[in-house]
């Protein structure tokens, strides 16, 4: 019998998990699903066919440890005050984490099947017991990329990020759109007024971006009609923890001896749930760009590569194309005139589903078997 405690279900990546095991009727497989709460212990669990009804202590390592698996989306502060004490209990069941505490210890894997199933196996055989989803940055990178980066066709990289308000959070999601509406707000009689003049308008809106009455609470400068040039904290070498990650969590996904160099600067802008990059490749051999796109194609089954044109670029790889899909789009590539070995792409992929819930969901159902 394998127990299955769910930690931080409630929240916006718990949320997007929940709904894809039901889509994908994952509860089926589970023998017994238990739900941890840290502020409502005793109260209804959600209700997904499973068999306990009440809400457990996720704060008490003797109820977790009486699981099998534990996968939590409660956040790293979660992870890094309970995950020590409980393996210091004894506890030897899988702990799949979405967040990033424990990507880069040794005894963790970073899951992202499709690309790394061989290093997932691997790992099971050798009893690692640690399963951790990687920076959504970069696992939407390899979901897009997979079949150069699989094939150690890549010399370098370099990921340029248009990357949404989700990854910062709900309540970011929510400054947002608050930002957009109390712009709109401003200038809304001389936007209804086709004779009214465009420079008064910006002028309007430019006063109101840098005056205080504009809602920043959480990004702390504005987002909408701006973007945000830096993303999580700063390592004091001109480099972004965000930055960092794209190197070092693509090397370790891919699990390979020979490490390809993942460099470039991630930016937020106003998108609500999708990540975008437009990424610069060095590729190993010159390869034409119909070789390109058939490995690109033949990676995984949710890439999707669009034609370099207009037409398909505009339709088809946008966030508002992608939100809330689990395709992976990948376009814009061409030759650059540095030469034949240089390429450029673009790409987009939901920031909550294959950059957040969905590697944990199946690396679940891998570890149940
Ligand atoms: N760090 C990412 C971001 C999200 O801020 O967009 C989590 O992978």
């Amino acid at each position: 019998m394998q127990k299955v405690g769910f930690v931080g279900w409630r929240g916006m990546v718990g949320s997007v998990l929940m709904q894809r095991m039901r889509e994908e009727n994952d509860f089926a497989h589970i023998p017994e699903a238990y739900f941890f709460t840290t502020s409502n212990v005793g109260g209804n669990a959600p209700d997904f066919g499973q068999a306990a009804k009440t809400l457990l202590d996720a704060n008490n390592p003797a109820e977790l440890a009486k699981m099998d698996i534990i996968v939590t989306c409660q956040g790293g502060d979660y992870t890094k005050s309970v995950y020590p004490q409980l393996r210091q209990s004894g506890w030897n069941g899988y702990w799949i984490d979405a967040a990033s505490a424990l990507r880069m210890e040794e005894d963790a894997v970073i899951v992202l099947d499709p690309v790394n199933r061989d290093v997932i196996d691997a790992a099971l055989q050798n009893g690692v017991k640690n399963y951790i989803g990687g920076n959504c940055t970069v696992s939407l990178m390899l979901m897009a990329l997979g079949g150069l980066f699989q094939n150690d066709l890549v010399e370098w990289a370099s990921s340029m990020t248009y990357q949404a308000a989700s990854g910062a959070g709900a309540k970011n999601m929510r400054e947002l759109i608050s930002g957009m509406g109390a712009i709109h707000a401003q200038v809304a009689a001389e936007l209804s007024d086709p004779a009214s003049a465009i420079l008064d308008i910006d002028r309007k809106v430019s006063d109101f971006l840098r005056s205080p009455d504009y809602p920043k609470a959480n990004f702390g400068v504005p987002l909408a009609g701006s973007l945000i040039p830096w993303i999580d904290v700063d390592l004091g070498n001109g480099q972004s923890k965000e930055e960092w990650k794209g190197d070092v969590e693509t090397n370790k996904i891919l699990g390979g001896s020979r490490p390809t160099i993942v460099e470039g600067l991630c930016v937020r802008v106003g998108a609500m749930r999708c990540h975008s990059q437009a990424i610069t490749l060095k590729l190993k051999q010159d390869l034409s760009v119909a070789e390109i796109e058939k490995l690109l194609a033949g990676a995984n089954s949710w890439v999707k590569v669009v034609p370099n044109t207009k037409e398909a670029s505009m339709a088809s790889l946008t966030p508002a194309a992608v939100t809330g899909t689990l395709t992976v789009p990948v376009g814009r590539i061409r030759k650059l005139a540095m030469g034949g070995e240089y390429i450029s792409a673009f790409t987009v992929g939901d920031q909550l589903l294959w950059g957040a819930a969905e590697p944990i969901r199946r690396i679940l159902r891998i570890v149940l078997g």
